[in-house]
């Protein structure tokens, strides 16, 4: 195929980037220069327009929030159209389950025009808590995503756009996401400003980080990428879902894909 290959992600903790760029690097195949398209900060999903066309193809790159399409991300997609375009899900859950984040994005990117015939499930380590999905995606999450973009281009260059039929239902469940619950900054906390400049949504306040903006997601990017675990959501109810998690969803699950 001589199109353009966008690899759009959302990806606040990185564990969907990196899977979306393995399923790119097996559609390498298909002889297509990839181009990222990095949806996670704010600046870049306001205003968000890309317009594809037949002969390109998107990989959607993103975490599921509460068995669902974190909202950010599908309210920046109203700017994608896909105009005949290819396009493959690829969510990324924390080890307890993808439920309707699949259909859902198949839905979406079928509505903006794109034909959907791949879509696929994989692990990451949990936002809440780095004692479920460990350090995933690992080497064989890796092997596992790259195996999969070289099927979707066997597919594609067989001419079969035959639509893919994930698992998960319609309607799908409720949306519970919007807590919204902030983390908090304990004593440790040097001023260093990491927390500010990795947040998706510009949450933190850069003059004074113990103020978050109840416009918070719990991505927990700020906890994840703080040089002195000063950012937690230790005694909020976030804790409380990691504590279930860790109980509940330390059971190794492997990559689920559909063609
Ligand atoms: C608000 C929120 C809700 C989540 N809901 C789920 C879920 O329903 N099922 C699941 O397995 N993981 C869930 N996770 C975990 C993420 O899907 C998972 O850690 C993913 O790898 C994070 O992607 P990222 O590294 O690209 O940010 C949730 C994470 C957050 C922040
Ligand atoms: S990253 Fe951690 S130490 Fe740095 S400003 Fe934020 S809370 Fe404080
Ligand atoms: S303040 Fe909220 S939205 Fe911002 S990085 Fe932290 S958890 Fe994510």
């Amino acid at each position: 195929m001589t199109g353009k290959l966008a690899v759009i992600y959302f990806s606040p903790t990185h564990t969907s980037r990196t899977t979306a760029l393995a399923v790119a690097e097996g559609l390498a195949e298909l002889g297509m220069e990839a181009q990222d398209v990095d949806l996670t900060m704010a600046p870049a999903r306001e205003g968000f327009a890309l317009e594809l066309g037949e002969g390109d193809v998107a990989v959607v790159g993103y975490p599921v929030y509460a068995g669902r399409v974190p909202r950010v991300l599908a309210e920046a997609l109203a700017g994608l159209a896909g105009e005949g375009a290819v396009a493959v899900p690829v969510a990324v859950y924390g080890n307890r389950d993808f439920d309707d984040a699949l259909v859902e994005m198949a839905d979406i990117l079928a509505e903006a025009g794109f034909a959907v015939p791949a879509a696929g499930a994989f692990v990451g380590e949990h936002s809440f808590t780095r004692l479920v999905g460990t350090d995933r995606p690992d080497a064989a999450d890796v092997e596992a995503a790259v195996a999969f973009g070289a099927a979707v281009a066997a597919k594609l260059a067989a001419g079969d756009l035959s639509a893919a039929e994930p698992r998960g239902n319609r309607p799908y469940t409720d949306y519970q996401a919007d807590l919204p619950f902030m983390p908090v900054t304990t004593d440790a906390c040097t001023d260093c400003g990491v927390c500010a400049h990795v947040c998706p949504m510009g949450a933190i306040d850069p003059a004074d980080v113990r103020r978050v903006d109840e416009c918070c997601i719990s991505c927990c990017a700020c906890v994840k990428a703080c040089p002195e675990a000063a950012k937690t959501f230790e005694g909020t109810p976030v804790d409380g879902v990691a504590h279930m998690l860790q109980e509940n969803c330390v059971a190794r699950r492997e990559p689920e894909t559909f063609l």
